[in-house]
């Protein structure tokens, strides 16, 4: 449930509904009378499909607000004035979102936005204090440039990062919740000399997703990631690598007491026998004949070793891309490097693999087949496997 009151930032407050609608997040609106002043009910059913509410609300449903309240995962209010906290810390019940959030049962969190030094006023920060020892969480307000033109605290945070805030207060109760997990993503990167390099086409984008299921799985989630091409989510730790041999480092120290590995990155399987510290010239003809590859570090390897004897990580899923044989190849590497599943993709399919954002998966155990995962967005694909790594690790 999402309550708006009347700031400008009421605009932000229409984004955060369209990204919380599109993370799947069934999104009520309550707009306050101020609210409506900058913005409409309509504009907000636009974008949530969903119904939304304003004052007049009592007209139609004489206890809406307990049944708002009740039903809710999650009240969050964005923007919220000075006005609406001090209401909020006093518990006055004076419009339809405050009613509803003395009749909420659920988890409130308060982007608060105001300007002209309003948020730093002593009876601001006491309406805070109190709402906080109430166990109301809040997100921001951050810093910056505010509607009066004057510069300080007071803005209301972005929609991605209140987004991210809300995912990861959703996720605390969910099947990974206290769970340590590694997910490896994107290429590493083999350089010939100080401008080139042998790579590859992954974009990082799969095992990014991964990282943001586990986390609304509510697992503390690390990243060790090559270049890529989007951020590392909200909540996780990122490392960031270059080669294989540092992407092993990285893996192997995170991997660490770890409940669970995600190997989902494309690794450099060779790389040059020799590296010129200074830029090879077109005109060294004589080195580009000279150069070898030789075969990089085997990272599942190298932690198959580390866990025979630790036991860490307790489960661990490999990726296989593939071109042909899908299953045998698939299988034949699940066992070689001791995997609990491996999830293996046709790259060849031009709507699966690299640089796309959908992927066709086979879920593969020592057992056979685990999910035929049909052709679906990354962000889904990645649900199902986190799915499948926690029922194992929870012993169901
Ligand atoms: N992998 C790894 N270390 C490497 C190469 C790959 O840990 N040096 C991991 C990948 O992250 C993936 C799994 O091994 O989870 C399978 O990767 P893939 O490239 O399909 O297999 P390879 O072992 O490299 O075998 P091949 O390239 O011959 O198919």
């Amino acid at each position: 449930m999402l309550g708006v009151t009347g700031s400008i930032a009421c605009y932000k407050a229409v984004d955060l509904a369209s990204k919380l609608t599109q993370a799947g997040a069934e999104v009520d609106v309550i707009l306050t009378e101020g609210a409506r002043q900058f913005i409409t009910p309509l504009t907000f059913r636009s974008v949530t499909g969903r119904p939304s509410y304003d004052d007049m609300w009592s007209l139609a449903d004489h206890v809406k607000h307990v049944g708002l309240g009740e039903t809710a995962d999650l009240f969050v209010i964005a923007p919220a004035t000075a006005h609406t906290l001090a209401k909020l810390a006093h518990g006055l019940a004076d419009n339809l979102l405050t009613v509803t959030a003395l009749a909420a049962r659920c988890p409130i969190l308060i982007a608060p936005a105001m300007d002209g030094g309003m948020y730093e006023h002593p009876a601001t920060q006491a309406n805070v204090a109190t709402l906080c020892e109430r166990g109301v969480q809040f997100a921001g307000p951050a810093e910056g440039r505010m509607a009066s033109g004057l510069t300080g605290l007071g803005r209301m945070v972005e929609p991605g990062d209140l987004l991210a805030h809300i995912r990861q207060m959703l996720a605390k109760d969910g099947p990974l919740a206290g769970r340590k997990v590694v997910v490896s993503t994107g290429p590493t990167r083999e350089p010939l000399d100080p401008v080139r390099f042998i790579s590859n086409r992954s974009t990082g984008k799969q095992g990014l997703a991964v990282a943001q299921a586990a986390l609304d799985a509510g697992a503390e989630v690390t990243v060790v990631h090559g270049p890529i091409v989007e951020p590392v989510p909200f909540g996780a730790t990122a490392v960031s690598v270059q080669t294989t041999e540092e992407m092993g480092d990285a893996v192997l120290a995170a991997a660490k007491g770890a409940d669970a590995l995600f190997m989902v990155a494309a690794v450099a399987d060779f790389r040059p026998n020799a590296q010129s510290g200074q830029k090879i010239k077109k005109t060294d003809e004589q080195w580009g004949r000279a150069i070898g590859l030789e075969v990089t570090l085997d990272i599942l390897s190298a932690v198959k070793e580390r866990r025979d004897k630790s036991g860490y990580p307790r489960v661990v899923l490999g990726f296989a891309a593939e071109t042909h044989n899908a299953f045998e190849y698939g299988r034949d590497k699940l066992l070689r490097k001791g995997l609990n599943f491996i999830a293996v993709n046709d790259v060849m399919d031009e709507d699966a693999g690299f640089e796309v954002d959908t992927n066709k998966v086979l879920l593969l155990s020592s057992a056979g087949v685990v999910e035929e995962i049909p052709l679906q967005s990354k962000t889904a694909v990645a649900e199902r496997l986190v799915h499948h790594v926690a029922k194992s690790l929870n012993g169901n």
